[in-house]
């Protein structure tokens, strides 16, 4: 049984830095991929409190809508299509400061302002995204894109 979560206040790096740990107690010994998606964007959304942080899995050629905190979402998102399917497409890391300036952008909500998105990728392949978006403008930076990263490498799929 999980432990509650122990949140910090402090810059973003010692929140990540903080946060981690935990996460990885959190996926140690839980093989179920579900369980794992659903425990990650939770503690991301306790920490950190941004507006909508959700995953997204490759489906039949399709990002599907998966383990989420926030508003209802978009369920399916094509290849090159949103900040999602253009980062799955470049198999990159995504940050968009504001939204608006981003050709293309899918607005599930009008509340959001600034995304990130964080391919997931094994053997070269990417099998979903992370997103995350934020009602405030310009909230994601290269700290983010680091540790966003470093949390999705403890993930096994
Ligand atoms: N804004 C995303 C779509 C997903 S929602 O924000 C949850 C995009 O442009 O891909």
């Amino acid at each position: 049984m999980a432990e509650d979560l122990q949140i910090v206040k402090g810059n973003k790096v010692e929140q990540y830095q903080n946060l981690i740990p935990q996460i990885k107690g959190l996926l140690t010994g839980e093989p179920d991929l579900i369980a794992n998606l659903a425990n990650i964007t939770a503690a991301l959304k306790e920490q950190f409190g941004w507006f909508w942080i959700g995953f997204y899995i490759v489906k039949n050629d399709e990002l599907v809508l998966g383990p989420f905190q926030g508003p209802v979402a978009c369920t399916r998102i094509k290849k090159g299509r949103g900040v999602c399917g253009t980062s799955w497409a470049k198999a990159e890391t995504l940050i968009v400061p504001d939204v608006e300036q981003f050709p293309g952008h899918i607005a599930c909500s009008s509340l959001s302002k600034s995304e990130i998105v964080v391919p997931l990728i094994k053997e070269g392949i990417v099998w979903g995204v992370l997103d995350v978006d934020s009602s405030t403008l310009d909230q994601f930076d290269a700290t983010d894109k680091l540790y966003l990263e470093d949390i999705l490498a403890l993930i096994e799929y």
